[in-house]
């Protein structure tokens, strides 16, 4: 995305074309950018060919995620939901891994009719559950064990995961008992095992820890894993600071990891595939000024776009269109909903804006619109794939009937 004679352009398109075609607000995704982002994650880990299943929690469109799989990315899905979405975008099931703390009867035995690669189990009644399942029809399931490394992803409290305090996983002792459990067991096979400290991950020294509470419980277990997952997690810019993780580093660290293992990695990246492909075009309702601030209202809000809300996660903002105005001010961008949070960021020295004019919300491919709501019943903003100058359509903008 950059400013082409002033004008804000994805692609070959411009921000105020896309706006008058298709109204606001609208997401935006750039294909050149994932290509991009897919090729540059397999680039760095190519020297011990990782399986990434793509975390459909991130993007759940069909159509989008129809694209990443043209790479020969798999899945990594929490609900029955998305495993059916990854199924319908046609990602092969022995690339599917089903995650989740919390996987229904109904859910296990979808997963295992469909032939999934993995069932990642997370406590002792669940891989029970899985047992019970498998026997009624007969099978023997590939299933993964999430360890809980206890390890501090030094990432948002809210979406670290990998805390001894946290749902997630088991702790070693149990880790221990259920490797003993699968192998009294016809019908589950124990291929992987697998973790997940957290989103957003700046530093690679978290990823470092956890590799080496892996490394310890496995040298303990006398237990070849087939496929150790390490989750997601990579954390993107958000900022100018241009701050995200090095991989290099981080490729360096799994390198080591698997010297005499036989192991394969499998990968669960979300946001550090799609999170910068996407940008959220609005159109200013209103300039309010009160005493002390200047609120830009606009016709976007935090059911579109819930992460300032819930995490006081900041967006990069920008004008669709440049202007030469000296004149500068301190603008609150917010939208219409009936919350106080309903706010996105608060810029300084931002060009002086009017009424009607259009904003752009930036790197919001990941937890943008699959966090979206229909709070205040509003309809959920159409979404589009840009490619060149080509712009599809890959998910309608929800109507008012729609919702009625
Ligand atoms: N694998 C598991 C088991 C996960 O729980 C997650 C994310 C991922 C993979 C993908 O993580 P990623 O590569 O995208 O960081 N809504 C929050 C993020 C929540 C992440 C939940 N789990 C946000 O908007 O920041």
């Amino acid at each position: 995305m950059k400013y082409i004679n002033k004008k804000l352009t994805i692609e070959k398109v411009s921000v105020q074309n896309i706006a008058k075609k298709y109204s606001t607000p609208t997401y935006c995704y750039s294909y050149n950018q994932l290509k991009e982002n897919i090729n540059n994650f397999k680039k760095n880990f190519k020297s011990f060919s990782p399986l990434i299943c793509f975390a459909i929690k991130s993007n759940t469109n069909v159509n989008l995620i129809r694209e990443i799989k043209k790479f020969g990315l798999g899945a990594d899905v929490v609900s029955m939901g998305e495993l059916m979405i990854a199924l319908k975008a046609g990602i092969n099931p022995k690339k599917i891994v089903f995650s989740g703390v919390g996987k229904t009867s109904q859910e296990i035995s979808y997963a295992i009719d469909k032939n999934i690669l993995l069932i990642n189990a997370e406590s002792k009644s669940e891989i029970k559950e899985i047992d019970r399942i498998a026997k009624l029809k007969k099978k023997q399931i590939q299933i993964g064990i999430r360890l809980n490394p206890n390890t501090d992803a030094k990432t948002l409290t809210q979406i670290s995961t990998g805390k001894k305090e946290n749902k997630f996983g088991v702790n070693n002792k149990t880790f221990f008992e259920l490797v003993t459990y699968c192998k009294n067991s016809k019908n589950i096979d124990l291929k992987c095992l697998s973790v997940h400290i957290g989103s957003q991950i700046l530093d690679h020294k978290p990823y470092e820890k956890m590799l080496k509470a892996v490394s310890k419980i496995i040298n303990k277990i006398n237990h070849k894993f087939e496929f150790i997952d390490l989750g997601g997690g990579m954390g993107i810019s958000y900022r100018d600071n241009n701050k995200k993780l090095n991989y290099k580093k981080y490729n360096v660290a799994i390198k080591k990891f698997l010297k005499n293992k036989k192991s394969r990695i499998i990968f669960e990246p979300g946001r550090s595939i799609v999170g910068n492909i996407g940008i959220l075009i609005s159109r200013i309702i209103y300039i309010k000024k009160s005493v002390r601030k200047n609120f830009v209202i606009l016709d976007t809000a935090m059911n579109d776009l819930m992460r300032p809300a819930l995490y006081g996660a900041t967006h990069k903002t920008l004008p669709s269109i440049k202007t030469n105005k000296k004149s500068k001010k301190t603008y609150e961008f917010v939208g219409p909903i009936c919350e106080s949070t309903d706010k996105f960021i608060t810029i300084k020295n931002f060009q002086e804006l009017k009424e009607k004019d259009l904003i752009v919300i930036c790197d919001v491919g990941a937890y943008g619109m699959s966090l979206s709501s229909n709070y205040n019943v509003r309809p959920k903003a159409i979404e589009l794939l840009i490619k060149g100058s080509k712009i599809k359509t890959i998910r309608k903008r929800q109507k008012h009937k729609d919702l009625m």
